[in-house]
């Protein structure tokens, strides 16, 4: 970003000066609008995977991710019309559609604020995986997957450069995954829990809070954790 150079624009009728190159959504948050992000993390890359921030700029035929689209001088951004309303409430009932997202209070707030019909695409085929617990310290549940790459991201290169985890699968069969499917123990996966903190979802777990929920004592998640270990040596 040159940040020699500055550009003056409108966002919901109020100017704003910022260096070229400064993203719409920078901008609107300096501003203190509420533009809603799910794919979008200050620690990743933005890759305008999800689309919940478009808005309107110069009443534009295309709606624009404000997550990556820069500011243009002169611009007249409103980031919250009938038109962007439409386009995040339709969104939101997509990915309810295809999603569990039981466990993503964010998410689900947005559906109350956009009033979109959990109902809305009945005939919708949701995306079913089974839990996946393969390593003693979390579990993960693509069901509640947004594929939203934050997890992809940092544990590549935008944080932890392990790799460990990648995307498989093409089209509506996309969903995230250890390279061949191998389970987690024998990624390079080294544990450091970060995919964990930028999920927006339940998808990715510690075990103790996802044993805790399920209503079982510490002492049993240990137990259970230690019988899966002995079983897998056994195994060997
Ligand atoms: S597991 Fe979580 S962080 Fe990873 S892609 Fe799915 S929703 Fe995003
Ligand atoms: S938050 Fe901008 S595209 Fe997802």
């Amino acid at each position: 970003m040159d940040t020699s150079k500055t550009i003056t624009l409108t966002i919901d009728g109020q100017e704003v000066t910022v260096p070229e190159g400064t993203t719409l959504l920078e901008a609107a948050r300096q501003l203190g609008s509420d533009v809603p992000v799910i794919c979008y993390h200050e620690a990743t890359t933005s890759n305008g995977l999800c689309r919940i921030c478009v808005v309107d700029v110069n009443g534009g035929r295309v709606l624009q991710p404000a997550c990556v689209a820069a500011c243009q001088a002169g611009a007249a951004v409103s980031t919250r019309n009938g038109r962007v309303e439409r386009s995040r409430r339709t969104i939101l009932e997509m990915l309810n559609s295809a999603v569990d997202l039981s466990a993503a209070p964010e998410i689900g707030a947005l559906m109350t604020d956009y009033q979109a019909d959990p109902q809305r695409f009945p005939e919708a085929a949701a995306r079913d995986h089974e839990l996946m617990d393969d390593n003693p310290f979390y579990v993960r549940d693509y069901s509640q997957c947004v594929l939203c790459w934050r997890c992809v991201q940092v544990c590549g290169s935008d944080a932890q450069y392990t790799f460990a985890l990648t995307l498989d699968g093409r089209g509506y069969d996309t969903h995230v995954s250890t390279a061949f499917s191998i389970p987690m123990t024998e990624s390079p996966c080294v544990f450091c829990g970060q995919c964990i903190g930028v999920c927006p979802t339940g998808a990715l777990k510690p075990k103790i809070e996802w044993g805790l929920e399920k209503g079982l004592s510490h002492d049993e998640i240990r137990q259970m954790t230690r019988q899966k270990r002995r079983r897998k040596h056994m195994d060997e």
